[in-house]
């Protein structure tokens, strides 16, 4: 868009540039790019920061930030983006399926990695979140989201040369390198902390710092606490300076201060090293919490947003090709608008963890009921087009129950109970649970809890191990394979979980290291076992089971044009509360249309094949599990959904 104001403003950057960027050659597609965004780019921060009096410095450092790294962005890459500017929705494809994993659990180190990288071509994941890598202070990590170097690679699993070898053979193999940007605050140990420690003024503006307990008094009355067992309160004293300083999530990780445009600059620079570096996806994290406001509980702030689509229009200068990942564990309503308000000209983040359909495929796990899945799902407001969701089952979190109190209202049950049920199940204290997780985050204060465990002992494999009950192991084998079957055919990209393909069980080591003990989430973190990995080429193994179930899937969603996301997704209520049914159509209507349909419950159940022809389904008389390539049960025009079962059907 030509607008005066801001293209005069441009002008001015333009011949103030630092000679160095000015004398560069091949800068055509910068120019071009810096052009159509500057628009936006001049209106978000003069709207975020337009009350300084240094606006155009700013400006003029923002815009040589962005140079310097296309200057920096290497050949191989900029090739990538301007083939990604072609296909611009290659990332809706249903071609994708990602893993997280810690690089030193998964393989040791990031060499590791790259040698375990056939392991996950096996399996079919061409997309991999590699969790935190960056230096951190031992014991004060936060599992890596505490930051003391924001380029350098922790010396225990690597280099920064090992993240180009790594992120060079994943591109040969057609496979995509998700990484952090920790950007909420910073580790107590970051220069910035140690020299705001020292008194440098400058650096106290990166942070929420306070000479008293005026304004953090008034704060708290607000904030929410993230982890009140482990760091109850929102703010800590810090005798160095002599002052408190916010720290929303553990005492060591300091807020940063984005109402300090220097801060917002830093991180900018920061994202687009590690796109430099050969990042396809950056996963940005906490985005709910960039903006804090007293009075309000400092999440999903309007100027949070704005600083995300800031972020996103800066690195659609330097690196188009880059696609953001919102990790904004909030409510439902609250993280669609992760997406942007507009998918051109107010974009934020093209992926959002989809964390809404995992608590509901946790609360039909515990209820056998898929009747608050149903109704949650049908409540979620739709998301904008170009705009994809990261569907996972587990991940290194906890797991909150943030859906909707009204949606289970309307089901009857009383929110706060029915959230206590679900805590109690999960963790083995409800009588008769077979589940085996963790209390995580537990508040007297509110009655609030969350839970931790793995995705196996959660559904019952640990406890059906421990007592030998072969039904119970086939039970929960197939509880597994039902939500991967619902992540991987929902619509978004499914993000597996490292260890969940071979049905890794709870790792209580944790527990005997003081640095952890505070925090159960380490009973989800494992280091593999790759003996027990190998049973998964021994038939009958649990393993092996899983293992090559889960392939087939994943083989067959990527042959399923109807599995890309372009919002082509019906829920389909068919009256029976255990069962979640959706259809999905290829948005072309070139290829057959899957219909997918899962039993949350123990027993069989059934559903009229009129009912569902009468919904336009199975016009033809062969109805096929396109999973198996079977013909599933039928009964007297009655389809038979076993315990648990799963039918991905097409006709
Ligand atoms: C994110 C991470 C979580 C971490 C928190 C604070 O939510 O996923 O592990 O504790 O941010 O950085
Ligand atoms: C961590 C916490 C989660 C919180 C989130 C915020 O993931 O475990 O409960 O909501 O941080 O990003």
């Amino acid at each position: 868009m030509y607008e005066q104001v801001s293209h005069s403003l441009l002008n001015d950057i333009l011949l103030k540039l630092d000679p160095d960027i000015i004398k560069q050659k091949d800068m055509r597609y910068f120019y071009t790019r810096l052009g159509a965004n500057f628009y936006a780019i001049h209106s978000l921060f003069h709207l975020l920061y337009g009350d300084r009096r240094d606006v155009p410095e700013m400006m003029l450092k923002l815009v040589e930030t962005l140079a310097r790294r296309y200057i920096a962005r290497p050949d191989r890459l900029r090739a990538k983006d301007l083939e990604r500017e072609v296909n611009h929705n290659w990332f809706l494809s249903q071609e994708w399926v990602g893993m997280a994993l810690y690089s030193d659990g998964f393989a040791g180190d990031l060499k590791g990695l790259q040698s375990k990288l056939p392991y996950l071509q096996e399996l079919g994941v061409n997309m991999v979140h590699v969790m935190p890598v960056l230096d951190c202070p031992e014991g004060r990590s936060d599992g890596g989201y505490a930051v003391r170097d924001f380029r350098k690679i922790d010396a225990r699993i690597g280099t920064v040369e090992d993240i180009d070898a790594l992120s060079q053979s994943m591109h040969h193999r057609g496979m995509l390198l998700t990484l952090d940007v920790v950007l909420n605050h910073t580790s107590d140990e970051h220069e910035w902390a140690r020299r705001a420690r020292a008194g440098e003024k400058d650096y106290q503006d990166y942070y929420y710092v306070f000479k008293d307990r005026v304004m953090p008094d008034m704060f708290d009355e607000t904030m929410p606490e993230i982890f009140p067992e482990s760091a109850p309160g929102n703010f800590t004293w810090n005798d160095g300076m002599g002052k408190w300083v916010m720290t929303a999530f553990n005492a060591y990780q300091w807020d940063l201060n984005y109402s300090n445009p220097n801060v917002f600059i830093e991180m900018l620079d920061i994202i687009l090293y590690w796109a430099n570096h050969g990042a396809d996806i950056m996963r940005l994290d906490a985005v709910a919490f960039l903006w804090k406001k007293i009075g309000s509980t400092c999440q999903n702030e309007r100027e949070a947003h704005l600083i995300l689509q800031l972020f996103k229009d800066c690195c659609q200068v330097t690196a188009p090709g880059v696609l953001f990942i919102a990790e904004a564990i909030v409510a439902p309503v609250e993280i669609t608008k992760y997406f942007g308000e507009d998918a051109i000209i107010a974009k934020e983040c093209e992926i959002a963890y989809n964390a809404t359909f995992m608590a509901l495929l946790w609360d039909a796990v515990a209820t056998k009921k898929a009747d608050l899945l149903n109704r949650g799902l049908n409540s979620l407001p739709d998301k904008l087009a170009r705009a994809t969701w990261l569907n996972y089952i587990r991940c290194h979190d906890d797991i909150g129950l943030g859906f909707d109190d009204m949606d289970i209202l309307a089901l009857g049950y009383d929110p706060a109970a029915h959230r206590r049920f679900l805590v109690d199940y999960f963790t083995g204290r409800f009588e008769g649970s077979i589940a085996r997780g963790v209390p995580f985050a537990v508040n007297h204060k509110t009655g609030d809890a969350r839970i931790s465990g793995s995705l196996a002992s959660l559904v019952g494999l640990q406890s059906a191990l421990e007592t030998g009950d072969e039904k119970a192991t086939d039970d929960a084998i197939k509880v597994i394979l039902l939500l991967h079957g619902m992540i991987l055919s929902f619509g978004g990209i499914p993000l597996l979980y490292y260890g969940d393909e071979v049905g890794t069980l709870n790792d209580y080591g944790y527990l005997d290291d003081d640095r952890k003990s505070d925090d159960s989430r380490w009973v989800h973190r494992p280091t593999i076992d790759w003996d027990k990995v190998e049973l998964r080429n021994q038939p009958n193994t649990v393993e092996y089971r899983l293992f090559t179930a889960l392939k087939k899937m994943i083989a067959v969603r990527k042959e399923l044009p109807a599995f890309a996301d372009f919002n082509n997704r019906d829920i389909k209520d068919l009256g029976n509360p255990h069962l979640l049914a959706f259809m999905r159509f290829d948005h072309q209507h070139a290829s057959p249309n899957v219909f997918v349909i899962g039993n949350f419950d123990a027993a069989p159940q059934h559903v009229d094949l009129h009912q569902l022809r009468q919904m336009g389904m199975f016009k033809f008389a062969g109805v096929r599990d396109v999973i198996t390539g079977e013909e599933p049960a039928i009964f007297n025009d009655r389809l038979v959904i076993p315990g648990y079962g799963l039918y991905w059907l097409s006709d």
